[in-house]
Formats: C-alpha cells, sequence, structure tokens
C-alpha cells in the first residue's frame, strides 16, 4: 500500500488535507492512501460519526485500520460501492417515510402463464420435455439465510427432509439433480453425456458448515468439481433516514452488518463470471431454489418443460393460492400513466407482488372486494414459491445491463408514528424473485402452477410459531415438512394405481397433520410420474401404519401387499422386481415434546421420533435379475 502523507490523487497529506472529522484528521499519518480514500468517501457521503470516538493515534491503531478494511470490502461487494449504498438507501428510506406505495399507478391482472394438472397427459408430456432439457440447465441454491424463524442450531441444508431415511436437503437436492442428469442423458441417443452444475449461495453464517456438510459426504455422490459456492456478503446498516451507517453496538471499530437478502444472488452469478462458462458449455437455463423444500423437484421436469415448450425467459414456479392468503402472488402490473418518465422504459411487469400489498393495488384499481376467490376456488393471482426458471441468454444480456443489481427495499421500524426514528438499525435488502423487475415489457415471463400437495412444504417455523398458525394456515414446520414429503409420496403412488389407506390426523407440537403411510424413494427411482408408473405394476396395497423405502434405480413393485416395513436396496445393476404379502410389526411414531433438550433437535423440532420395531430388509448389491419372494425353482 501506498504510505500515508504522501499523495493521494494529487491530494497532499503532508500538505494537510483536513477533513470534516477532527479526529479523523488527527489519525491520517497512520493511514494508508486508499484507507484514506476510503475515509474521505464516508466523509462525503454524511457518515462523520462513524470517527467521533476515534482518539489520538497511537491508540487501537490497528483496530482503526481494521475498521477501514471492513469498509472496503463493504465497499467493493456492492454494486457501485457504499456511495450507492447510501445514495439508494436515502432514496427509499426517504419513500418508506412518506408512506411511498412502489407500485402506485400500477393497476394489477392476471398474467398468462400454464395452469398444471398433476398425472394427466400435458403434465406428463412436458415432463419428458422437462427431463430432456434438464442436460442444459444449471442449478441454484440460495442458502445464505440465518433461518431465525426456525431457530435450528445448524444449518437448514443439514436438516432431515424425513426421519424415515434421514436424508437431508441437501442431499435429496444433489440425489434429485444427479438423477436427472442421467435421465437427461438417457433420452440422448447413444446416452450423452453431461455434468449439471449446482452453485449454492452461503453467507458468513453459513458457508462453513456447508463446505463441511459437503466434505464430509462426499459431496452426496456429485463430482466436487459440478459444485460451486459463491459467498454473499452483508450490508452495512442503518440508523436514520439520513442513511447514517450503524456501529456495531458491541464494537465501535465495527460497521453494524445484516444479510442483504437472497436478491445477492444475481449479482454474485454476474460476478463470479459462471454465467458465461455456462453459455460457452451450451446451458441454456437456471433453476433458482430454495433450502428448505423436500418437494421441490417433483414439480422442476414438467415446468423446466413449461419454460421450454413456451419459451420462458422467466417461469416463476407457483402454487393454487386462495384469496389473501399470506403468500405473494405473481401478476402482471401494467403502468396506467403514459406521460411519466417511467413509462418510457417499461410500462408492464410481471412481478411476485406480496399480498399486503395485492389487495390494496387491487382496491386503488377499481376491484372494491381487493383479492378475491375466483370460480376455482382459488384467487386468480397464483401463489409465488421463489423459483425461478431463467433463460440463460437473455438473464445474462440483462445482467450486462444493471451488473446484477437487483431494485432493493427497506424496512425500517419506526419509533412513533413521526418515523424520525428506529426501533433499530436497518438495512437494504434485496429478493431474487425481483429479478423481472427490470426487464423490458417485451420480455417473455410466465408461470407455472402445479398442485401445492406436489412441489411446496418448507420448513421454515419453530414448533411453538408453527402451533400458533391460525387454522388453515400451512405450518411451514419441521412436523409438516416431513408429512408433505410422505403425503406426495402416496398421492403419486394412488394416481399410478396402488391402494394407499387413507391418512389418520394426529397432532405433533400443537400440529394437527395428516398422516400417511410413510413412504420414500432415491430420487433416482423416479425423476417424475411417468417413473412411477413404469416402476408400479397392478395389486399394490399399503396399509396407513406402514414404511416403505425404496433405495435403489431399478425396482418394480408389483402385486406388493404391505402391512409393516419393508426397506428394499439395489444397486444400479440389479433389475429387482417385489411382489406378495409383506406383514410385521413395522416402525412407529413416538410423540415427544420440542422442548426435551435430551432429544436432538432435529427431532424433537417434528414432535415426533420413530421407533424401529420390526422391518423387512431386502438387499441387491450384485448386478442380476432378482424377483422378490423368489420363485421356487429359480435360480
Ligand atoms: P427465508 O425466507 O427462509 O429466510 O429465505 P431465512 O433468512 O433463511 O430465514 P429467517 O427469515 O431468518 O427465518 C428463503 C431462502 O433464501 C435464502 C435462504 O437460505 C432460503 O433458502 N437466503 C435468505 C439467502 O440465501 N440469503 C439471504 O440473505 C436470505
Amino acid at each position: 500500500m501506498e504510505s500515508a502523507g504522501e499523495n493521494l490523487g494529487g491530494l497532499s497529506i503532508a500538505g494537510g488535507w483536513i477533513s470534516s472529522s477532527p479526529n479523523l484528521d488527527k489519525n491520517l499519518g497512520i493511514l494508508s492512501a486508499e484507507e484514506i480514500a476510503l475515509a474521505k468517501m464516508l466523509l462525503d457521503k454524511g457518515q462523520k460519526h462513524l470517527f467521533d470516538h476515534w482518539p489520538e493515534p497511537g491508540v487501537d491503531d490497528t483496530r482503526k485500520k481494521n475498521f477501514l478494511h471492513q469498509v472496503a470490502r463493504l465497499n467493493s461487494s456492492y454494486p457501485g460501492g457504499l456511495v450507492s449504498y447510501i445514495q439508494n438507501a436515502r432514496k427509499l428510506l426517504s419513500d418508506s417515510k412518506a408512506g411511498k406505495n412502489p407500485y402506485d399507478g400500477f393497476t394489477p391482472s392476471v398474467p398468462s402463464g400454464e395452469i398444471l394438472t398433476f398425472g394427466d397427459e400435458k403434465f406428463t408430456l412436458l415432463e419428458e420435455a422437462g427431463v430432456r432439457e434438464s442436460r442444459k440447465a444449471a442449478f441454484v441454491l440460495v442458502a445464505g439465510g440465518l433461518g431465525e424463524r426456525l431457530g435450528y442450531k445448524g444449518i437448514k441444508l443439514a436438516l432431515p427432509s424425513e426421519t424415515t431415511t434421514n436424508r437431508c436437503f441437501l442431499q435429496y437436492y444433489i440425489e434429485s439433480i444427479l438423477a436427472l442428469q442421467e435421465a437427461s442423458c438417457r433420452t440422448v441417443q447413444g446416452h450423452g453425456e453431461a455434468e449439471i452444475p449446482l452453485v449454492i449461495m452461503t453467507s458468513d453464517d453459513t458457508h462453513a458448515p456447508t463446505l463441511s456438510l459437503l466434505e464430509s459426504n462426499y459431496y452426496f455422490g456429485m463430482k466436487s468439481s459440478q459444485v460451486k459456492l459463491l459467498k454473499q456478503e452483508k450490508v452495512a446498516c442503518l440508523n436514520d433516514n439520513d442513511a447514517r451507517l450503524a456501529l456495531d453496538p458491541n464494537d465501535s471499530y465495527k460497521m453494524q452488518t445484516k444479510p442483504h437478502g437472497h436478491g445477492d444472488v444475481h449479482t454474485l452469478l454476474f460476478s463470479s463470471g459462471l454465467l458465461n462458462l455456462w453459455h460457452r458449455a451450451d446451458i441454456r437455463w437456471v433453476l433458482f431454489f430454495q433450502d428448505t423444500n423436500g418437494l421441490l423437484f417433483k414439480g422442476i421436469p414438467a415446468s423446466l418443460g413449461v419454460s421450454a415448450t413456451r419459451g420462458y425467459q422467466v417461469n416463476s414456479l407457483a402454487v393454487p393460492r386462495k384469496a389473501k392468503e399470506a403468500m405473494g402472488g405473481i401478476a402482471q402490473l401494467t403502468h396506467t400513466d403514459g406521460n411519466t418518465l417511467f413509462m418510457i422504459f417499461r410500462y408492464k411487469m410481471v412481478i411476485n407482488v406480496e399480498y399486503n400489498q395485492l389487495g390494496p393495488l387491487l382496491r386503488a384499481t377499481g376491484h372494491a372486494d381487493g383479492d378475491v376467490n375466483c370460480e376455482t376456488g382459488f384467487s386468480p393471482f397464483p401463489g409465488n414459491i421463489n423459483q425461478l426458471i431463467l433463460e440463460l441468454e437473455p438473464y445474462i444480456q440483462e445482467l450486462s445491463k444493471t451488473r446484477g443489481a437487483i431494485a432493493e427495499f427497506v424496512n425500517p421500524k419506526y419509533k412513533d408514528s413521526s418515523k424520525t426514528s428506529f426501533k433499530s438499525s436497518t438495512r437494504l435488502e434485496c429478493m431474487m424473485q425481483d429479478y423481472p423487475k427490470s426487464l423490458p415489457a417485451s420480455a417473455k415471463i410466465g408461470f407455472t402452477v402445479v398442485d401445492k400437495w406436489l412441489a411446496y412444504a418448507p420448513v421454515k417455523n419453530n414448533p411453538e410459531d408453527a402451533s400458533k398458525v391460525p387454522k388453515g394456515n400451512p405450518y411451514h414446520s419441521a412436523t409438516s415438512g416431513e408429512m408433505a414429503v410422505y403425503r406426495a409420496n402416496c398421492l403419486m403412488l394412488k394416481k399410478a394405481g396402488v391402494l394407499v389407506a387413507d391418512p389418520i390426523i394426529d397432532i405433533f407440537n400443537g400440529q394437527e397433520v395428516e398422516v400417511w403411510p410413510r413412504v420414500t424413494w432415491s430420487p433416482k427411482w423416479a425423476s417424475t410420474f411417468t417413473d412411477v408408473i413404469w416402476k408400479v405394476g397392478k395389486g399394490c396395497s399399503i396399509s396407513q401404519r406402514s414404511t416403505l423405502v425404496i433405495n435403489g434405480q431399478n425396482i418394480v413393485l408389483d402385486g406388493l401387499r404391505l402391512d409393516g416395513t419393508l426397506v428394499i436396496t439395489a444397486n444400479d445393476q440389479a433389475d429387482v422386481k417385489v411382489t406378495g404379502h409383506v406383514q410385521n410389526k413395522g416402525w412407529t411414531l413416538e410423540h415427544v415434546d420440542y422442548k426435551d433438550n435430551s432429544i436432538p433437535q432435529e427431532i424433537r423440532i417434528r414432535g415426533f421420533k420413530i421407533y424401529k420395531i420390526e422391518q423387512l430388509e431386502l438387499n441387491y448389491m450384485e448386478s442380476g435379475k432378482f424377483q422378490f419372494p423368489e420363485q421356487e425353482g429359480a435360480e
């Protein structure tokens, strides 16, 4: 680094640059030219208070330099640096104080999209198209969130998505991607080769444990070179409406920082250079998804099929949503004022609108009742589940213009109605689903609605909060997330012709849920509904108390009548047919209390643990054709 007191862009320190901060002035001699430039930038932007407590040189010098080192990091990780951050913050804070609605002047309407019915011909054709297209896809998992609502001590990706197999979310995701990769390659004549890339966005809170989870599990079967971790940085906190940056209450030589939101993923993908690499490797689609949805991949093939056949530049995965349900709605917003400057650039966008904004917006534009259900019994504005499929080429073009910057918002908690001071510091945030906001009106944006039971069961809430959710609303807890996996698998088997017993209702951790037979399968067994149909023959039945675990690719159930627990494991070279009556004491669900600290947190947050009494285990680790029960006279 250039030494202090020499030259700073023609500014001579020795010659006596006098800043507006006497305490900083005294310390200029201990700072490098770059550090002084950063300090000057802060002073220019009204941040003198950051230096008010600085003592004489010789006291805390290392901490002063560390502070400016942190400033440098914050400056380089935000598009346009801290100057832009402060400017953007002032504008958004002033709009927030004035109570401006970002969608003022826009009229909502229902955009065009595809509404799918699970299992019908169109659905299966789209799934096929999606599987074909998968080898041209890259997956991006945003996993930098703190998970404060869930309150789990580890990272959410390490949580079991269900406790019958204890397959954690990350394992489920990776195995699903690998299964799609293989299925997609099989659609190419001569069996093509492809490696679907996976990017995981982490943060300081999640990076090290995510890496360790991958490494200690050999990347769950994926090549380590296929997986890339991108770490998002936090942003500086804001103390007041003038966007004065906040110091850490526990360390006055540290800027207080908080997460900037999952919208950072676009900035990081852009700056990493990965998008261009993918483009050169003939990748066409980028699929974004979140950290705790155990159903996620059941809706992916058909949705990707929709992107490919409809040519959607942006495809938001959605589920039917009741009017006023606390879930963002996908809406087309059209600007009504042709004279505004805004109008010149864009008059229409298809975007996620938060439910508390959608109602008022509708009422302000001639719909007196706001958001109401239509003849389907659901709101015409489908519910956004924050899984996006973007077409790579236009995505690159757009990010090249914006440098990956995403529309931001601020959500200060004011002390009182004067809106002059905050209860605690705030910061700017951004959301990945706001990407389409900057797109031109001509961009082809749509949505794909799939059944909620099939595709959406996030784990976000701790048991206590989940138990207080008003009746009829989703719990989004570890309990409901796990039960949703069993329900979806059972409903798929039912649709494929299996006689699956009805669920019973039980209450775990204060949440009333349907308990279906505990059916799980490894993603390679079935990536699509067509796979399920192929692997299920006639005359199968499963009783409510049963557990069925399928680990393997070529396992066919044919006339299987299960009343108990059956675990089938087979390697890829074994062709296995399972028939007959299997009956044993099976595995039961025992109630546990989430407050019982003697039970591991990942279990007690569900309110039950699996008690393994008796099971039949079938293992086929050699190549060949096998049948259970073995036929008499067979080798
Ligand atoms: P959530 O809404 O679940 O937020 O994020 P969260 O921060 O993880 O949890 P709470 O709000 O503290 O309880 C949706 C997805 O976005 C990721 C999360 O990891 C999750 O996959 N995310 C969120 C990020 O990657 N970065 C962020 O800054 C915030």
